[in-house]
């Protein structure tokens, strides 16, 4: 069972929750492969896949929507889990779905659509991008949910490793 684990990032935080979703992976018996959205260019020999990105502005970053529009038939063909990256605070804001992922899940035919909180590091950051966060007063924070990632991870796991006939009557 092999699984390609690939997340857009612009300032990191979402490209490390994908390590943690590969580690967990690993860990439950899953050949995992951590791999760019822009470095994919086929699908070809992945049994099933984890597809994330941090949300600016309402939206998944170009290099995830970019791969879904690229390679939208071959993950209709396996199992498919996407999550996003956004909400910030504590509780975290938005508390609601932080980006419109209908199209995408329909693009993708994914199972699931999971939205995890995400970090805001200011000195990572453009001037443009700090106005924006100020503006919205968004806290700085590394509010990422690291349990629940490897929860939702371990959960994939269980899911693709199931026998055959338990995952068909999953669908
Ligand atoms: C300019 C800007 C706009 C953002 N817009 C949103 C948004 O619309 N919704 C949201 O939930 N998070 C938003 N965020 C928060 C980011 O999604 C969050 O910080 C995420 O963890 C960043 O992931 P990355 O480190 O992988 O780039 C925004 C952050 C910045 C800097």
């Amino acid at each position: 069972m092999k699984v390609l684990v690939t997340a857009a990032s612009k300032h990191g935080g979402t490209g490390e929750i994908a390590d943690w979703i590969g580690e967990t992976l690993t860990e439950n018996g899953i050949d995992a492969e951590v791999r760019l959205p822009e470095d994919v260019s086929t699908l070809e020999g992945y049994d099933a896949v984890v597809l994330g990105s941090g949300v600016y502005v309402g939206k998944w970053l170009a290099s995830a929507t970019h791969l879904v529009e690229r390679l939208g038939r071959e993950f209709r063909d396996r199992p498919t889990f996407l999550f996003s990256s956004g909400p910030a605070g504590d509780p975290p804001k938005p508390d609601t779905d932080p980006v419109d992922a209908v199209k995408i899940r329909e693009a993708t035919g994914a199972e699931d659509h999971i939205v995890f909180a995400g970090r805001i590091a200011r000195d990572r950051m453009g001037f443009g991008e700090r106005a924006v966060i100020t503006a919205l007063r968004v806290p700085d924070g590394d509010f990422r949910p690291r349990a629940d990632v490897e929860t939702w991870a371990r959960h994939i796991a269980e899911r693709l490793t199931a026998s055959p006939a338990a995952s068909a009557a999953a669908r």
